[in-house]
């Protein structure tokens, strides 16, 4: 996809007319919703310079780029329509279509109901099958549709490559970003409950399940120090 320009009077201009949705910790602009509500108008700001910024890898360039290797492995997801940098606000932004559904996160938040969580770990285990690591996969960007089928948003930081120790590293991270933010979900529906309903639906071997569930005790207890150094107790 070819990037083009803006300057930083016609980047004002784009999202002037459109709906914040997300600030970052600067208080600037991270995600916003066009107008007529068809939209997604993301913005990734990038502090390095000259060679550097010019020859890398950028977070959006990695978003473009996941998009359509995901598209490939027939996950549904967001892929972008545009691509524009602003120099002047060292900022790149993407534009993609919303998707219909909802977030796992806000279905629970609406219905109180937990066992959206079981579908969900249904759908892990086939990113997981096939050899997706989903590292931003925390319950706000997993998009459940209405067919019950899912989509991932927020794709910049994947990876295509997995290993058993990573698999254990993915899902005690939903569990672990679910408790910094203080959301009682795993709590209520059982961690354990959720790993069983993964490794119900995963198709892995015995002891493949064994090595994964050795690493997630690993985690779990790096988590439970990490926790409580941040006086978050579970
Ligand atoms: N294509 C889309 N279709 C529907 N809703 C979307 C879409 N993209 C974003 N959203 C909504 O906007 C919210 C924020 O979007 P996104 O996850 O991209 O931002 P973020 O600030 O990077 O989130 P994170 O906290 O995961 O870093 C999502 O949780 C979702 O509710
Ligand atoms: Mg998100």
């Amino acid at each position: 996809m070819k990037r083009h320009l803006l300057t930083a009077s016609a980047l004002e201009k784009v999202l002037s007319n459109t709906k914040t949705l997300r600030v970052n910790k600067e208080g600037k602009i991270k995600v916003s919703l066009s107008m007529d509500g068809q939209s997604i108008i993301k913005c990734f700001y990038f502090y390095h310079k000259g060679f550097y910024r010019r020859y890398c890898k950028t977070i959006a360039g990695e978003f473009i780029a996941n998009a359509s290797q995901l598209l490939a492995r027939d996950i549904l997801t967001v892929f972008p329509s545009a691509w524009y940098r602003c120099l002047e606000s060292h900022c790149d932004v993407i534009i993609y279509p919303i998707l219909q559904g909802q977030t796992v996160k806000e279905i629970i938040d609406e219905t109180n109901d937990f066992t959206v969580l079981s579908t969900l770990a249904n759908y892990i285990a086939k990113l997981h099958h096939k050899n997706i690591y989903f590292r931003a996969g925390h319950l706000d960007n997993y998009l459940l549709r209405s067919d019950n089928n899912f989509a991932i948003i927020d794709i910049d930081n994947l990876r295509f490559s997995l290993s058993l120790r990573k698999i254990a590293k993915n899902l005690v991270f939903i569990y672990r970003h679910s408790l910094e933010n203080e959301q009682k979900y795993f709590l209520i529906y059982g961690f354990n409950r959720f790993l069983d309903n993964y490794f119900d639906a995963s198709n892995l071997p015995t002891y493949k399940k064994n090595i994964i569930k050795y690493w997630i005790k690993y985690y779990l207890r790096r988590m439970k120090s990490y926790l409580a150094r941040m006086s978050i107790t579970v």
